[in-house]
């Protein structure tokens, strides 16, 4: 029995979705555990491709339960509609196999329009946020004001919570020029959407921690990536949650002592999308080239994502931070194409070198990245399954990362289908 962590390492968007789908086939459980509708997990099986944002990956595999934590932050419209949407491609979905936690905060309507007038009444200033309404529902949480899924049992439970949360966003809106909250056509809203989400609604710490007595395994699939962390990353271009592998803990009621192993999914290059420092972005024609053979525009907005070369000591922070046990490294074939590869392994400024990614946003805005060059493999990795398969060049690239992040590469990704894989070590040990 092992428990598992899958979190990004980066900014995002590192492919946590596919790897999580192809290791699913030996997870009983998988399990979102901090984030809401903002993540966009990408899975290519064969002919079909799902875009999942807050249903775990491992939904599309029978047999397989998935959780939604206390750690999320839950639209239940849009819930709903992922669940339609899933249910038209022939997936099953009942309570049985989706268990939401009776602690996890809701996302409403008026959380949405709070983070769309934020954005835009902040300039230049803005966070470049998916819009989604995720940073005011967690402030709700944090505030003690919101209304969460087991809430949706009691009716007076629903009213005195809309009432709070009415009092606080009220005096937002006027900031903004907003009418204010129509509580009444809130009420209704909750009341007809409830009893879709209701029955998949259950004490998830307690299912969780039975089903590891059970010697069940269970698998956390993170969302977003750990520069997005709302205390560790480039705050304030950040989201709202800890998007760490200790959230796995926080984010569902199973002890920290009880997960063993933690992968980092790390992409070969850098992307970000939104606002914010990225020390390696480029603007020339290598930044234009993987974006076009990666394919990186987002998943939930469709802004493109911006690109960069691979930045060895900002993951390495992350494997420290989240206590990494391997690293999966995926989209090693958007490489293929490239003359010379370079990795990022320290920073300047006006007056000093760094060896470490620094921890202000002013500073990381600031910096220039220390460039080590490699050859590249000018040759087709697409789909590669064995390590005897790849070039040279690109295990020696394999390699410098292992030894800059101090960290065993178990995985190597070569494409988005799950068995576009290269298997170096079990993660689950
Ligand atoms: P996530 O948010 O971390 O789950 O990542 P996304 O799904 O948003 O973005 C990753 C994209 O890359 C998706 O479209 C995947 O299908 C695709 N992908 C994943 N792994 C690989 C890989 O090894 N090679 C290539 N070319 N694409 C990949
Ligand atoms: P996955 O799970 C990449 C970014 C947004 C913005 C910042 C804050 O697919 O890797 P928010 O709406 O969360 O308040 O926005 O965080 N962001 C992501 N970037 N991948 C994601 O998720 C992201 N989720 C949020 O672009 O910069
Ligand atoms: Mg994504």
């Amino acid at each position: 029995m092992t428990n598992l962590v899958v979190i990004g390492t980066q900014w995002g968007d590192e492919g946590k979705g596919k790897i999580v789908d192809l290791l699913s086939a030996r997870a009983d459980t998988i399990v979102r555990f901090q984030g809401g509708h903002n993540a966009g997990h990408t899975l290519v099986i064969g002919d079909q491709i799902f875009k999942l944002s807050l249903l775990p990956s491992g939904i599309v595999r029978e047999n397989r339960c998935t959780v939604i934590g206390n750690g999320v932050v839950l639209d239940p419209w849009k819930l709903v509609e992922e669940i339609d949407l899933l249910r038209s491609k022939g997936i099953s979905i009942d309570p049985e196999r989706l268990i939401i936690s009776e602690n996890t905060p809701l996302i409403l309507p008026f959380h949405r329009e709070l983070d769309v007038l934020r954005e835009k009444a902040s300039g230049k200033k803005k966070i470049g946020t998916t819009g989604r309404g995720i940073g005011p529902a967690y402030e709700d949480k944090v505030g003690r004001r919101a209304l969460r899924s087991g809430d949706l049992k009691t009716v007076g439970e629903i009213k005195s919570r809309i009432r709070a949360m009415a009092d606080h966003h009220n005096m937002l809106r006027l900031g903004y020029n907003q009418k204010v909250i129509n509580e009444d056509l809130i009420f209704q809203e909750i009341m007809e959407i409830r009893e879709d989400i209701i029955e998949y609604v259950g004490p998830v710490w307690q299912l969780l921690n039975d089903q590891i007595k059970a010697g069940k395994n269970l698998l956390f699939e993170g969302a977003q990536g750990s520069m997005l962390d709302v205390d560790f990353g480039t705050y304030p271009f950040v989201t709202s949650s800890s998007t760490l592998a200790g959230a796995a803990s926080t984010g569902t009621g199973v002890s920290h002592n009880k997960i063993q192993s933690v992968l980092g999914i790390t992409k070969a290059y850098t992307t970000r999308v939104g606002k914010g420092p990225m020390p390696t972005e480029l603007f020339d024609e290598v930044g234009q080239l993987l974006s076009k053979i990666g394919k990186e525009k987002g998943t939930v907005t469709g802004r493109d994502r911006r690109c960069g070369w691979f930045d060895a000591p900002l993951v390495k922070r992350s494997c420290i931070l989240n206590g990494v046990t391997g690293i999966a490294l995926t989209k090693i074939d958007v490489l293929d194409r490239l003359e010379k590869i370079k990795i990022c392994v320290g920073y300047r400024t006006k007056e000093k070198v760094l060896n470490e990614f620094p921890l202000s946003s002013n500073l990381v805005g600031a910096i220039e990245p220390i460039y080590e060059e490699m050859d590249g493999w000018h040759c087709n990795t697409s789909g590669m399954k064995k390590l005897s398969q790849l070039p040279n060049e690109a295990r020696k690239y394999v390699d410098r990362i292992e030894k800059f992040l101090e960290t065993k590469v178990t995985l190597i990704s070569t494409g988005p289908e799950r068995d576009e894989t290269i298997f170096l070590e079990d993660p689950f040990l």
